[in-house]
């Protein structure tokens, strides 16, 4: 029988388009399924960032935002990049708009070991893969070396896109402790111990060496070699990651991992460096992890842009990019200061904070009692806001920490911030003092997804 309500059926194929076409669009419920029943198991892992569910609130002019990790760009020589860009179009805009190599452009993977020299690596550009920024080196790394379950060693707390890539491949994430020194190598032996004696070697250790994110620490240069013999004696890969390694305050550049061990697959990236909107960053991996990246980078991408790649390559040919990175490190050590000399005068008794010698963050411990996620709506309400712990962790922790970014507010709009956020906390101390916590809301708890505002 048929109902009015549904286009006749018919074997005439174009009659049946040319009536579908005309015919507004009918759901057919009775067949319908909802996509979400559709989605794979290991989509279960994947949530937005709290701040992300926050943000058309937390993106208003008058919130100060100390949550986002977004480099100043202020201070880039725009016009001349905006003459570069013509002349990469017109001299060289056949190839720069054009399909290129899946592993990267050849002539920037050699400018890419130039910059990697800075750190003591001396790489092959045969071994280094071109990515859509090293956030997708990340991902395509767990997804050639991660089945589901499998154990990832990471720091506790660790880089919020890389636990999400970990949950989205399914990956069982160990989180090690860290001290002002970085990494503990003891905590690091304990974690391997017990590990070996469920039988289980974790695939690799996820180690961010520099100006950590979210921690602000950085991995003391005695304990490096420490790290990777502990790692080696139970057989277990190391990938370090980077971005932030040449972005120090006192000048010091310390020696990358994969300096001192040619197996350490190391991820970099222009993105902090340079320009975090070109999505330009890199692997340098051991030839026989190689060819496997670049098939799986194949098959997300075909290549990356050939266009920003070759931006790149002629900003490190014809700039200064050393001074660059100078200016940069000078804004950023004015505003770490500016963050410091808030929180010693705004912040109550009870709080703890690191002191970063580069980078980006502080990572802040408020007082027992208070729960930095379920304080942070009323935060943004008072017009500040900040990442909180828990989502730096794969496992519910951290809900007694918070992130703060000094990388992009001005130094006034930073003390701003922080004299808020002592208010929110002070607030939050009285309900903790009359009620024994602060926390009012149910938490989910584990990793988020990535998102601008709390990469
Ligand atoms: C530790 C760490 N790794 C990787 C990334 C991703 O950087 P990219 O912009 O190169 O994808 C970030 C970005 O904030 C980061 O902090």
């Amino acid at each position: 029988m048929s109902s009015p309500d549904r286009p006749q059926q018919s074997t005439d194929l174009t009659v049946t388009a040319a009536a579908a076409a005309a015919a507004p669009h009918q759901p057919r419920t009775e067949l319908a399924v909802s996509p979400t029943e559709r989605f794979a198991t290991r989509t279960a892992g994947m949530t937005a960032s709290e701040i992300r569910a926050l943000f058309a609130v937390a993106s208003r002019p008058e919130v100060v935002s100390l949550a986002g990790g977004m480099p100043n760009l202020a201070a880039l020589p725009l016009q001349s990049l905006s003459s570069e860009v013509a002349d990469l179009v017109t001299q060289d805009g056949l190839m720069a708009l054009q399909y290129g190599s899946a592993q990267g452009v050849p002539v920037l993977r050699e400018q890419i070991c130039d910059v990697m020299r800075e750190e003591g690596i001396e790489g092959d550009p045969n071994d280094v893969v071109v990515t859509v920024g090293s956030q997708m080196a990340l991902d395509l790394l767990t997804r050639i070396f991660i089945d589901p379950g499998d154990v990832v060693l990471a720091e506790g707390p660790s880089y919020v896109g890389a636990l999400g890539s970990f949950a989205a491949y399914q990956a069982r994430v160990v989180h090690v402790a860290m001290d002002e020194h970085g990494l503990v190598p003891e905590r690091l032996t304990e974690a391997l111990r017990s590990l070996a004696a469920q039988g289980i070697t974790p695939k690799f250790l996820y180690t961010i060496p520099n100006f950590h994110n979210p921690a602000g620490v950085t991995l003391a240069v005695e304990r490096r070699p420490r790290i990777l013999d502990i790692c080696r004696d139970f057989g277990v890969m190391v990938i370090e990651d980077n971005p932030y390694g040449l972005l120090g305050f006192t000048g010091e550049v310390y020696p990358a991992l994969r300096s001192i061990d040619a197996d350490v697959i190391y991820l970099g990236s222009f993105s902090k460096t340079f320009a975090s909107g070109l999505r330009v960053g890199w692997a340098l991996v051991p030839p026989l992890v190689r060819d496997r990246l670049v098939l799986a980078a194949e098959s997300a991408t075909l290549c990356p842009p050939s266009f920003t790649q070759m931006l790149v390559s002629r900003y490190l040919a014809h700039h200064d990019w050393r001074s660059q990175v100078k200016t940069f490190t000078e804004n950023y050590r004015e505003r770490r200061d500016a963050m410091l000399a808030a929180l010693e005068t705004h912040l109550p008794e009870g709080c703890s904070w690191n002191v970063p010698d580069g980078g980006f963050f502080v990572w802040l411990t408020v007082p027992e009692g208070v729960d930095t996620k379920a304080m942070l709506p009323r935060a943004v309400t008072a017009r500040v806001a900040y990442a909180s712990g828990t989502g730096f962790y794969a496992d519910g922790f951290g809900s007694r920490q918070l992130r703060l970014s000094f990388c992009y507010p001005t130094p006034e709009r930073i003390t701003e911030g922080v004299r808020r956020l002592a208010a929110v906390l002070e607030a939050e101390l009285d309900v903790v003092r009359t009620f024994g916590t602060s926390a009012r809301t149910e938490l989910t708890r584990g990793p988020q997804s990535p998102s601008p505002d709390t990469t």
